[in-house]
């Protein structure tokens, strides 16, 4: 007399679940990976001291150049506090030292160390030309500075970034 395995699991049964198991910790393992790369990436490329200092002056710039274009008396507190943002992180700046110094010998990293300092003390001097302009509420004079200081920019990058 033959029994009737009715009910017996086909094999296809267990095909399905396994697959969607495999696939859920394929994703995850891919995931915990790219996480991992993602950690490493940072870490190699966080940005320095000086960096930092740089982008909030980049930032700080890029908001009163837009805000001159038309500038208002009743607003003046608010580009002061954009000026100061600028002396703050170039004071921070004069302390710290550019990536490209890093390479050279002593004697030529001591004198490029000494023209950048000159270089953001000069900056500095532009600085307060500008807040000086926006308090008296010369505003030609205020976005002449801003020229001016668009320039040292250009030119402190020239001389002192690295080319990556
Ligand atoms: C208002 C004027 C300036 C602004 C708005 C400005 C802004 C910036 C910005 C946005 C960066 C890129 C930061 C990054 O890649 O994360 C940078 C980098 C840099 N800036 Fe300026 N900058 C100014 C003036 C200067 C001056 C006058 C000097 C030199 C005397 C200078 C030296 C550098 C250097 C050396 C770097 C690369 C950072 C490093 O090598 O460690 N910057 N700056």
């Amino acid at each position: 007399m033959g029994i009737l395995h009715t009910n017996a699991f086909s094999p296809l049964d267990f095909w399905i679940p396994a697959t969607i198991v495999t696939i859920v910790i394929k994703t995850a393992l891919t995931t915990l990976l790219c996480f991992f790369c993602l950690a490493i990436f940072s870490a190699v490329h966080a940005d320095t001291p000086l960096e930092l200092s740089m982008k909030k002056m980049g930032k700080a710039y890029k908001q009163l150049a837009l805000d001159l274009k038309q500038p208002q008396d009743a607003s003046k507190a608010d580009y002061l506090a954009l000026t100061a943002t600028l002396k703050t992180e170039a004071q921070t700046a004069r302390g710290l030292v550019p990536k490209k110094v890093a390479n050279l010998y002593p004697e030529s990293r001591d004198a490029m160390v000494k023209d950048y300092q000159k270089s953001i003390d000069d900056l500095g001097v532009s600085i307060d030309a500008l807040s000086q302009a926006i308090q008296n509420s010369k505003w030609d004079e205020a976005n002449k500075q801003l020229v001016a200081l668009k320039q040292k920019m250009i030119d402190g990058h020239k001389a002192f970034r690295k080319k990556e």
